[in-house]
């Protein structure tokens, strides 16, 4: 049956994708975002692609008061909780921040839905809680840890979310590790669209191809790695939405908490991403080689098997794809 989801963050970058994927799968949603990095015509957008109108709640996540009047108006059935902050690198210079923001966004959320009675919680988390992976592909057994503020944050959100989890049987959280997310909507219309300076390759790689940088850094080519450079698993943001639906639709039907990682299995170098969307735009994108990133590892990628075992979840969407949808959003974009 058709639920009600709250989506905090639902106006940014995979939130947008899943509101998206939710009303295609006959859910509806409801936003809470307070566009600190989003794009304030993100709702006009979502209108136009799902042909109904974007019920969106303009506001903090941390906002007790808010929170309970979202599900006082709304017969809210579950939450998928993206708003956070996101930067690893800005996290270092402030790490407050990134603790009240993620830390205590979501202790509010939790507060609220106990308040509310509603206990289906599916939450972003993300790769960096493995930090530099011994096994590869890494399965969701591999041990965690972090190696910056942001990555500290999401492995607190976790051990909040099994101790929360293990206060009360009603409690449902699905916990899903995001590898690395690329590419936008078939309709070009919404995409990752960062505020200020980019922070992942991809944004990066855009920024080369639209002539705003004149070659892309690449962080290190003598990684152990086939050609020197940092190889990851890039998921099409359009299959990320999906496994959110394919996620919930589980805790729906089971009640069964669960921990899954969202990624291919299959890995990528940064020269390899880098001709892909050269394929994408139509020509060779030019790189220079630069010091390695403090705190990158040279590989990470994904033991997709649970997902697919638990959920019936298969990233469908190739590097191709990806650059190509990311291509078709930017240069939309650019020309408004
Ligand atoms: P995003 O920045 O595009 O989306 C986050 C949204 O939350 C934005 O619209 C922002 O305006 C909103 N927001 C931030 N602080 C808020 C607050 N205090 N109250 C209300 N809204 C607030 O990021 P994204 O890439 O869509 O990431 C979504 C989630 O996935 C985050 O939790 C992020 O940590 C996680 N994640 C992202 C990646 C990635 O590479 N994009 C990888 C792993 C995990
Ligand atoms: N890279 C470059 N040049 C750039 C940007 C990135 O060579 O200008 C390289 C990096 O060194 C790395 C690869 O491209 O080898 C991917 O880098 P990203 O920053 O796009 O992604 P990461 O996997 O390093 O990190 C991202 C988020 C983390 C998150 C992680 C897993 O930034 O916060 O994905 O979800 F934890």
């Amino acid at each position: 049956m058709g639920q009600t989801v709250l989506l905090t963050g639902g106006a940014g970058y995979i939130g947008s994708h899943t509101f998206v994927a939710l009303r295609a799968a006959g859910h509806d949603a409801v936003v809470l975002d307070n566009f600190s990095n989003a794009r304030a015509d993100v709702p006009d957008r979502l209108e136009v692609i799902t042909g109904a109108p974007v019920r969106v709640y303009r506001g903090d996540v941390r906002d007790g008061a808010l929170l309970a009047r979202i599900f006082a108006e709304n017969a809210i059935g579950a939450v998928i909780h993206f708003a956070a902050l996101k930067a690893a690198g800005e996290s270092v210079e402030k790490p407050l921040d990134y603790m009240d923001v993620n830390l205590g966004g979501l202790t509010a959320l939790l507060k609220a839905m106990r308040e509310a009675g509603c206990f289906r919680l599916v939450f972003s988390s993300s790769a960096t809680v493995y930090g530099t992976p011994e096994v590869l592909p890494v399965p969701e057994t591999a041990p965690r840890g972090y190696a910056n503020p942001y990555g500290f944050t999401k492995l607190a959100c976790e051990q909040i979310l099994e101790q929360v989890g293990a206060s009360d049987p009603r409690w449902a959280i699905a916990t899903l590790r995001y590898f690395n997310p690329v590419g936008a909507h078939s309709s070009a219309l919404i995409g990752e669209d960062p505020q200020d300076f980019p922070n992942n390759l991809v944004p990066f790689v855009a920024e080369v191809a639209l002539g705003k940088r004149a070659a892309l850094n690449v962080f290190g080519d003598d990684w152990a790695t086939r050609d020197g450079t940092g190889v990851r698993d890039y998921i099409h943001v359009e299959d990320l939405a999906r496994g959110h639906v394919m996620s919930l639709g589980h805790l729906v039907e089971t009640g069964q908490s669960h921990t899954v990682n969202l990624g291919t299995g299959r890995g990528y170098s940064v020269l390899e991403m880098l001709a892909a969307y050269g394929r994408a735009v139509g020509r060779d994108l030019p790189h220079v080689i630069a010091p390695r990133r403090p705190g990158d590892v040279a590989e990470v990628v994904a033991d997709p098997s649970k997902a697919a075992a638990l959920l019936g979840f298969r990233a469908e969407r190739g590097v191709d794809e990806m650059c190509a949808s990311s291509w078709a959003f930017v240069s939309r974009r650019r020309n408004g």
